[in-house]
């Protein structure tokens, strides 16, 4: 069954907050649950050390507050590189003090992208869709774009939340990413998640690269 294309929020402390599809996240709503608690939930280096290893240039796309960046410039070492995009500069500010903190700024370049042109050439070896795709209008162009980034062999990470996207849904998103030319392969089991691996064959990234240009 599809999902309503709204869902209300009941935190404790927070009142209650609608959450749209298709709608970015509000920036401050991302504290509740890019928070102290998260690491509870999700470990990034657990969760993505089969995928992100030393010296891979790797994408996060819709990064958020950066959890993700955060942990994959852990795994990718000083000779890697993470690209952290997201629509909104606010959280592009955050990732940027929190890698400071973290002591990993010099591995996160962070790009503000527009909603429908992630606006990055440079080819990737690994990339994350970390409960974002659900917030995308067009799905199909955002799998078409990571098509043209993704290095041969590549791996797309896509985990969607379990709150808003139903298993019908989250079948529709892969189904679109099949049309791209996409494969998925495994459930990497994620918490509160839908999740799956994907990559894209080659003469499927080769048009991609065709519209959206090569990297470099
Ligand atoms: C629910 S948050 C998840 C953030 C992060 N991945 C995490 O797990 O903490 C979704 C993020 O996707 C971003 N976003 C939504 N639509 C986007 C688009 N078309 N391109 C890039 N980022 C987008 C939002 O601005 C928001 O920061």
């Amino acid at each position: 069954m599809r999902s309503p294309d709204w869902v209300f929020l009941d935190m404790p402390g927070c009142g209650r907050s609608i959450s749209l599809k298709h709608r970015a996240c509000p920036w401050r709503n991302a504290y509740l649950f890019d928070n102290v608690l998260r690491g509870l939930l999700h470990n990034p280096r657990k969760m993505l050390q089969p995928y992100v290893t030393p010296g891979m240039t790797v994408l996060d796309v819709g990064c958020g507050m950066g959890f993700f960046s955060i942990g994959m410039a852990r795994l990718v070492g000083s000779d890697g590189l993470v690209i952290a995009v997201d629509l909104q500069q606010e959280m592009l500010d955050v990732v940027e003090k929190r890698a400071a903190r973290a002591g990993v700024a010099d591995r996160i370049r962070t790009h503000r992208c527009t909603d429908d042109n992630l606006g990055v050439t440079t080819k990737v070896d690994f990339a994350l869709a970390f409960w974002m795709v659900h917030e995308v209008p067009d799905r199909a162009g955002l799998f078409r774009q990571l098509g043209s980034l993704l290095r041969t062999d590549g791996h797309l990470v896509i985990a969607e939340p379990k709150i808003h996207v139903s298993a019908d849904d989250f079948r529709e998103t892969l189904e679109l990413a099949k049309a791209q030319g996409w494969t998925w392969s495994e459930d990497p089991r994620m918490r509160a998640s839908r999740s799956a691996v994907l990559r894209v064959a080659a003469p499927a990234a080769a048009e991609c690269r065709r519209i959206y240009g090569s990297g470099h």
